[in-house]
């Protein structure tokens, strides 16, 4: 008896799924044994249902699929937080299994759907939730389990890799690169969820529950994005060798784990430095296993669409054997979270700056006051008439509440700071 599929969303994941189900449907059969059938196709638009020559099995509603006895796996692919959630909770409550790719809803309401999950004694997968095609939720939960891991580090956003690589190779300004990414389709109209973090942040807090056994929602992320990147600071961190990268970043330390996402500094050298345009990787550093790096397309209808097929046969063949469910909630520790003011990293300062003696000076006892080491400081370029020029400030490994201090009072320094200062941390 084939396994019965509820299908709801017909975008782009959801038509990429349609696809590969009609594709490959024999194949999974013939050469994994798994049988599956797609029975309901729920949607608001029935022409992108019959775009994909499946109008006999479409509804609009979806409790058509949720009340039908016969469904053992629904995908909810719609998104967001409050139809989504309701697809999801009432789907598992009915005694279905649930594939989602919905990275809002998992780093929101992950502890909720995976309790009750667990409760109902049914599975709950979301590979796609984050870095769209790249396994990674499965290595984390599977072939990793051996480890304790220190650290997950990665570029989960695809768009704004993509400004920042045609901001750095290319010296496009922050505005023009976003507009390249919208005439392209890569940014929304309103980019905000990407261009300021938030994406990211959804997206490593998801990593750094299964990473750390700890539940990190989205509103534990410190998320910065990267609307005050300039090609100045581009080209700097070039001349230094390093790039600058949207980093979502999670560390296990002694004293807690801290999860963020911030524009990062780091060396050309860096697994992580190459990988450029719309692409994302995540990088895994576990005990044993020691580095790891996971990556791929981050976004787009094929991609998404083979992780939330992964899992629909994964979750298939385990119905199939009578052996679901395999893998629930593993966020069992109470780990406490560091606070950016307690964060210890190196740090990139540009100030633009009157070009004056005495200037150099003054700046470097407001360093030594808050005992922050400077490890370099360089002098660019003299600007318009020549009054105004930057330094470049890196420091040692400092005290984010020291450095923020520095910042503080620097630019209170009398006619010294022309502009708001750049800050971008260094991950060596
Ligand atoms: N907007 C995301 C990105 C893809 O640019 O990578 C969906 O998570």
């Amino acid at each position: 008896m084939a396994i019965q599929i509820g299908l709801v969303g017909t975008g782009t994941v959801g038509g990429g799924c349609i696809e590969i189900i009609k594709q490959h449907k024999e194949s999974f059969l013939r050469h994994f044994g798994i049988d599956i059938e797609l029975k309901w196709v729920c949607s608001l638009n029935p022409d992108e249902a019959k775009a994909h020559g499946v109008s006999d099995l479409f509804t609009q509603d979806y409790h058509d699929i949720i009340n039908d006895p016969a469904v053992d796996i629904v995908i909810e692919l719609i998104g967001g937080v409050s139809i989504a959630r309701n697809i999801v909770v009432e789907a598992l409550q009915a005694g279905k299994n649930v594939v989602t790719a919905n990275k809002a809803l998992m780093a929101t309401y992950g502890k909720e759907v995976m309790e009750l999950a667990d409760s109902m004694k049914k599975e709950l997968f979301f590979e796609a939730s984050v870095g769209g095609g790249i396994p990674i939720i499965s290595p984390l939960k599977h072939s990793l389990i051996a480890n304790e891991i220190s650290t997950v580090m990665g570029i989960v956003n695809g768009t704004t890799n993509y400004m920042l690589t045609r901001m750095s190779e290319d010296g496009l300004d922050y505005d023009t690169a976003l507009r390249e990414a919208q005439d392209k389709g890569f940014a929304e109209a309103n980019p905000t969820a990407d261009v300021d973090g938030l994406d990211a942040a959804a997206k490593i807090a998801i990593l750094a529950s299964i990473a750390f056994n700890s539940r990190v929602t989205i509103d534990d992320v410190h998320a910065e994005g990267i609307r005050n990147i300039t090609p100045l600071d581009l080209e700097a961190a070039r001349d230094m060798g390093y790039c600058v990268k949207l980093l979502a970043l999670a560390h296990r330390r002694e004293d807690g784990v801290d999860v963020r996402v911030h524009p990062t500094m780091l060396p050309l050298a860096h697994p992580l430095a190459s990988v450029n345009g719309v692409f994302n990787a995540i990088y895994v550093v576990g005990d044993a296993v020691g580095e790891t790096m996971f990556f791929g397309e981050g976004a787009g209808s094929g991609p998404a669409a083979s992780a939330v097929m992964g899992d629909v046969l994964e979750c298939a063949r385990h119905l199939q054997a009578g052996i679901a469910p395999l893998v629930g909630c593993t966020c069992t520790d109470e780990v406490p979270f560091v606070p950016m003011e307690k964060l210890d990293t190196k740090y990139y300062i540009r100030f633009a700056v009157s070009d004056r003696a005495g200037v150099l000076a003054s700046m470097a006892n407001v360093f030594a006051k808050y005992d922050v080491s400077v490890h370099s400081v360089v002098q660019r370029g003299r600007q318009g008439d020549g009054s105004k020029v930057d330094l470049v400030y890196v420091t040692h490994t400092a005290r984010e509440a020291s450095v923020r201090a520095v910042l503080e009072d620097i630019v209170k320094l009398e006619d010294t700071v022309l502009a708001e200062p750049s800050l971008i941390r260094v991950e060596d």
